[in-house]
């Protein structure tokens, strides 16, 4: 039977990519408070992730809550964290439980752990290290998402995302310690569908999300063996085919 999915910030980079490659593979509701450029026939509910009241509906008959709604900004002020990453955060897992969805996969960053010095590889196991605010947020959401799944039996599968770009972006750095921690979108996208598809055993995790890179800032180990991630691209590939690394 197709999944059902609710894909909050569905009008954004990443939400409009992913739901471009899988709307052929999943029922897809889409939400968002900006109108998606194309829906693709999908329905689109518009409404604020910091209202409860506005998205509780949303998730009944949800099998997996695609949760990417946020400020994704490094230098993000708390005027706008707080509603956008910290309140609705905490509303989509609370509207996932009540509502008896079976998974959350949810948007976190290499912003959770990026205080560690860039040849330090970072393991799953080491303790959050955030050095803005931005990245603060992105553990508290990892956090929810422990609590979630321990106390309330929910699966929350969080995705440390590096720097997700279009595969052909000519807007790209391509400085060493910025290519080792790129996903494209492709592979970006690849790794949500694993997440969603992954067996209902699985019921917590934080998992890397960068490209098949050669030098890899973050260990993907645990992705790679837990969701099964068989990302396609190498950055520093890509970086040395325009001359750039
Ligand atoms: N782009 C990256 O490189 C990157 C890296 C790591 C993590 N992430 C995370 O991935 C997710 C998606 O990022 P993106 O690059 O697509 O960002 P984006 O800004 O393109 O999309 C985010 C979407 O969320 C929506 N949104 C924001 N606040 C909302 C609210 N209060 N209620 C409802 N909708 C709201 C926005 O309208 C926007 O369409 C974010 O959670 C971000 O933090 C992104």
């Amino acid at each position: 039977m197709t999944r059902k999915l609710l894909l909050t910030g569905a009008a954004g980079k990443i939400g409009s990519f992913f739901h471009n490659a899988y709307a052929d593979t999943y029922e897809f509701l889409l939400t968002d408070i900006v109108e998606p450029a194309d829906a693709k026939g999908a329905p689109f509910a518009k409404a604020n992730l910091s209202d409860m009241d506005a998205i509780r509906p949303l998730f009944d008959g949800v099998d997996t809550v695609v949760h990417l709604g946020a400020n994704p900004n490094m230098d993000a002020p708390w005027e706008s964290l707080l509603p956008d990453n910290v309140i609705a955060t905490y509303n989509v897992f609370e509207a996932s439980h009540q509502a008896g969805c079976r998974r959350v996969v949810y948007a976190s960053s290499i912003n959770a752990v990026l205080g560690y010095p860039v040849d330090r590889q970072v393991h799953t196991d080491m303790p959050v290290y955030p050095i803005n605010l931005y990245g603060a947020t992105k553990c508290w959401g990892e956090a929810l998402a422990r609590y979630y799944s321990h106390t309330h039996g929910l699966s929350s599968l969080c995705l440390r995302f590096g720097a997700v770009q279009y595969r052909d972006s000519e807007m790209i750095h391509w400085e060493h310690e910025y290519v080792d921690i790129i996903q494209t979108l492709e592979d970006n996208a690849r790794l949500i569908a694993a997440a969603v598809e992954t067996g209902n055993d699985v019921m917590f995790g934080n998992f890397h999300g960068i490209s098949n890179n050669r030098y890899k800032r973050l260990d993907m180990t645990d992705t790679n063996a837990i969701l099964d991630y068989a990302p396609q691209d190498d950055a520093f590939e890509m970086a040395r085919d325009r001359g750039a690394l």
